[in-house]
């Protein structure tokens, strides 16, 4: 395979979703109960975290995957959102005292700093809950199979279970690299393939955004690592130096900045390779990997 010159570092946000994010946006927001709606308070604390922003990276790459693969109709909009919520839950309870401990999420006060960590716990549990509703409503088992598999025991919980006991102690590259696939890939992984499945992709090329999953998943997780280096506190709107104060087993950490700069850089050339011959309409998902290498926020 002719290796293509892949320019690897641009912040810009991928035209091809500009538009397709505010329509995620509006899914989401018609998807949450009201905050006037009994509990209250709990519903209130799920539009705090939901509706502050984010980049919304896993709906898009879902939908992404899904127009990659010549998918028609709506059914991806209910999946998008569902990944969205699960994501949403998962940096929740990934900020609890017992856990990262933050202080900032999404540009304002991590959900426990404002409702506190009782409110905060049932706000994951409730978002946990809603997206597996929602994911129902395409009427595909496998999707929901999907997230069940990609954030369970055998996915970001393994993670994260992980990326706790190795607080602190000596790491090699191979450790840090089980937690990352664990914490953060499968659900990348699982974004895409659920909509190349609401698609009605092939399973060859299923199989091609598998692996095209599997390394921007990893490559995010590596600049995150690094952006808590070096990234600025404001344009990422969360605390950084957090894994330093955690003693987190990170690509930097064992690595460096640079090698770690490289390794993200590789794992994103490599999966531009894999996808570009795939499927049918590459450019976005293109343009989707570059973003997730060059990011700044
Ligand atoms: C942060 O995810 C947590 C990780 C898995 C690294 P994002 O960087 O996608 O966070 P938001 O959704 O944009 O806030
Ligand atoms: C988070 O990883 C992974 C999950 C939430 C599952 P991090 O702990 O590095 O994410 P940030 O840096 O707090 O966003
Ligand atoms: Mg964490
Ligand atoms: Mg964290
Ligand atoms: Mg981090």
């Amino acid at each position: 395979m002719v290796r293509t010159m892949i320019k690897t570092r641009t912040t810009e946000f991928p035209a091809c979703l500009v538009e397709k994010r505010d329509i995620v946006e509006k899914h989401i927001d018609g998807c949450l109960p009201k905050a006037d709606q009994y509990p209250q308070t709990l519903h209130a604390a799920i539009r705090y975290s939901v509706m502050a922003g984010g980049k919304r990276l896993r709906p898009l790459l879902a939908i992404a995957a899904f127009e990659a693969c010549d998918g028609k109709g709506e059914v991806i909009y209910p999946a998008a959102a569902a990944l969205e919520l699960v994501h949403t839950y998962s940096l929740i309870h990934d900020d609890l005292p017992c856990m990262d401990d933050d202080a900032m999420r999404r540009g304002k006060p991590t959900l426990h700093r404002k409702y506190g960590e009782a409110v905060a716990l049932l706000a994951g549990d409730a978002l946990h809950d809603l997206a597996f509703s929602l994911m129902a409503r395409t009427g595909s088992a496998q999707a929901v199979l999907e997230l069940a598999e990609a954030i369970g025991t055998g996915g970001m919980l393994a993670g994260q279970m992980a990326d706790m006991e190795a607080e602190g102690t000596q790491v090699t590259e191979d450790d840090v690299t089980f937690i990352h696939i664990h914490k953060t890939g499968k659900l990348v992984r699982g974004s895409v393939r659920i909509g190349a499945i609401l698609a009605g992709a092939s399973a060859e090329t299923l199989e091609a955004i598998s692996q095209y999953g599997d390394r921007i998943g990893l490559a995010f997780q590596i600049v995150d690592d690094i952006l808590d280096v070096e990234g600025d506190a404001r344009m990422l709107g969360k605390s950084v130096g957090s894994d330093t104060r955690n003693l987190k087993a990170t690509f930097p950490r064992v690595m460096g900045l640079g090698r770690s700069k490289e390794k993200a850089k590789q794992l994103i050339e490599e999966a531009v390779e894999i996808i570009t011959p795939a499927v049918p309409h590459p450019d976005c998902f293109v343009e989707l990997a570059r973003f997730i290498g060059g990011r700044q926020t």
